[in-house]
This record gives structure tokens, sequence and C-alpha cells, in this order.
């Protein structure tokens, strides 16, 4: 137990946090949830929250619940590059707004919204805002005093540490009610038998990922560029979906058209490459993704699109790899569509005749 609550000034500099401002969760998904309950629950007599259309599951579908329980909920459109219309979320705050809750960067896209400035719009009308922070360690510098927001999510398996556990982060004084109710571990902020053996996984996740900021934001990024530029110039019919910036350094999304990610991954797999489709926590579900719907993008590309992620471990060798495979994968999922749309219409005329 000691050397687990040793691990939270770790986790807490990570973030330039206080190491009470911190309450360990059992992943991302808890701590979204957690962070939106508590305003509903804390102020009883605000029933609005505001979210986005490309927020991950954990909160679209949290926020589909609170609508079937009564509370109103706006999911805020983006642009077809995935961008957030300040002027449209500060216009959706309304004295009933228990919560904004917007993510900083797309797990789909890497795109980037600006949450310094949706920090102070929301100071600016006094309402409590929460950020899904679980893509940015390592990627970005997070300092959640400059950022000036109220609560902030982590899930420390993306950090490298072990799957199931994270954080919220509640700044001082906010108010707070818990989600898990039981004992008063956590500060009384969450109840449950602390998992110590991952707290300190995760801080000493933490303490590695402050040394990788660099190397994520030059080699890593230019490993990303490196594939990104390389498959729209080599192949035909590919495009990126979402903005070139601001962007994660280590994610691109690529549409490749009259082709579906299925097989595009199917192959990849088979060739040892990993990548996905849509959030790779929603992969085995056949639905396009909804971030890319929500930027416009047609089912048929939403289905064509595939999402590649980098990070420290990968190297110059395997994006080499990549660039070398991909072209002959699309062109033979091409040619094979090609055959099977004439054998259909070869049927479909012979069935006319
Ligand atoms: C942006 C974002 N938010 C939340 C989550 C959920 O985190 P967890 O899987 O730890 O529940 C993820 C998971 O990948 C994510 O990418």
């Amino acid at each position: 137990m000691a050397c687990g609550l040793r691990r939270y000034p770790a986790v807490a500099a990570l973030i330039n946090a206080d190491p009470r401002e911190i309450l360990f969760t059992s992943c991302g998904t808890e701590s979204n949830n957690s962070a939106i309950h508590s305003a509903l629950v804390t102020h009883p007599e605000k029933r609005h929250v505001v979210t986005s259309a490309v927020e991950h599951s954990a909160n679209i579908k949290f926020c589909d619940f609170l609508k079937k329980r009564g509370c109103d909920v706006t999911l805020l459109p983006v642009e077809s590059d995935g961008t957030l219309d300040l002027h449209l979320l500060e216009k959706s705050i309304r004295p009933d707004t228990a919560i904004v809750s917007v993510m900083w960067a797309n797990n789909e896209t890497g795109v980037i919204f600006p949450i310094e400035e949706i920090a102070a719009i929301c100071r600016s009308k006094g309402t409590l805002f929460h950020t899904d922070a679980v893509q940015t360690p390592g990627k970005l510098k997070i300092d959640v005093k400059d950022l000036g927001v109220d609560l902030l999510s982590l899930s420390a398996h993306k950090l490298h540490a072990p799957k199931g556990i994270g954080l919220l982060y509640v700044k001082r004084r906010t108010k707070y009610q818990p989600y898990v109710i039981g004992g008063g571990q956590e500060r009384g902020r969450r109840g449950g038998t602390e998992n110590v053996p991952y707290i300190v996984a995760f801080g000493r996740a933490a303490e590695l990922t402050m040394a990788t900021l660099q190397d994520e934001n030059t080699r890593v990024r230019g490993l990303r560029d490196k594939l990104e530029n390389g498959i729209l110039s080599r192949i035909e019919g590919s495009s990126r979906n979402g903005a070139k910036e601001p962007r994660l350094p280590n994610t691109t999304n690529i549409a490749f058209a009259g082709v579906e990610a299925e097989g595009i991954l199917l192959l990849l797999d088979h060739a040892g490459i990993c990548a996905s489709s849509g959030s790779a926590c929603t992969t085995g579900s056949l639905d396009p993704s909804h971030v890319l719907l929500a930027m416009g993008c047609s089912t048929a590309r939403a289905r064509g699109s595939v999402r590649f992620s980098l990070g420290i471990y990968n190297t110059k060798t395997e994006v080499d790899y990549v660039l070398k495979e991909l072209p002959a994968i699309i062109a033979k999922l091409r040619a094979n569509n090609t055959i099977e749309e004439a054998t259909a219409t070869g049927q479909a005329v012979a069935q006319k005749s």
C-alpha cells in the first residue's frame, strides 16, 4: 500500500497536479462517466450536458444513457476536418448546463481540440469543464494548471502500463460525488480496494512517459509523416481524414476509395501489420465510425478508412515495410472488387435475359 501511495506524486507530476487532486479509477471509461455523473449529482438543478459528436463511446454511450433518464444532451457537431466551432460551443452552454465534456485529442483522427480556449469559455460561463485526455500522455505536455480544466481523464494503458487502471483529476475545491460507492478509499471519492500493483505500474509509466515527449514529437512525428505521405503519394484514391494540424504526432487516418477496411486489416494482419478501423475499442463492430460520419464522410468512405497509430517502439524499417506491403494489398482488394462487380453484373444480365 505504502509503495502504491508513493506513486500518486509520479502520476500527479505527469499532469502537474497536486497528488490530492488525483483519484485512481479502473479505466478511462470510468473516469469519463465519473466526471459527468459527479457534475449532475452535485448540481441537481442542472440537467444539461454538452459534449461533442466525435467523443469516445465512453461519453457518447453514457450520454445516451443519461438522455433516457431525462437529461438533455447537446452533441456538438464538428467541421469536415474534425475541428470544433467554438462559437457554437459557447452558444450551447445554458444556465442549466451541469458540465461541458470535450476530448483533448481524438482517438481516431488525432485531431486536437483547443482545450485552453474551451476551458476559458466554460469558466466565463461558470460551467464545469471536463476533458478526456486519454490519447495525450507522451504526445502533448499536460499541465492542468495551464489548461484550466476542472476535471481530466487518463487511462494508463495509453502509457504502456497495464490495462485496467485510469485516473480522474479533480481540481481542488471542485465539488465531487463518487460514482463507485463503497468504502472510503481515494479520500472518499471512489469505493473499492485500490489496485496497488497497477497504481505502481501507472506511476512508473508516468515517469517514463515524461521522457518520451521529445521523441514522440520529433522522431515519431517524422515516421508518421513519412507513412502518411508515402501512402498518399503511392496509392491512388487514398486521402487523409481530419485536419493535418493541430494533430497528435502519432496518428493518421486514411480513407481508401473502393475498398472495405475489414479486408485491408485482414491482409495487413497476415503481413504482420497492426492497424485499426474506427476506435480500437469498438473493433469487431461492423458499424462505420461515428467519428468519421460526424465529419460528414459517406458511409462508404467511413467503411474504407484505416487508422495507423505509431509509438516510441516503431522504427523506420517498419514504416518502409508498410509502404512496401500496403499498395499491393489495396490493389488486390480493388481487383477482387472489380471481379465481384463484373460477376454480379453478369449474373444480373443473365437473369434478365
Ligand atoms: C479518447 C479515449 N477516451 C476513452 C477511452 C477509454 O479508455 P479505457 O479503455 O481505459 O476505458 C479511450 C480508449 O482507447 C480513448 O481512446
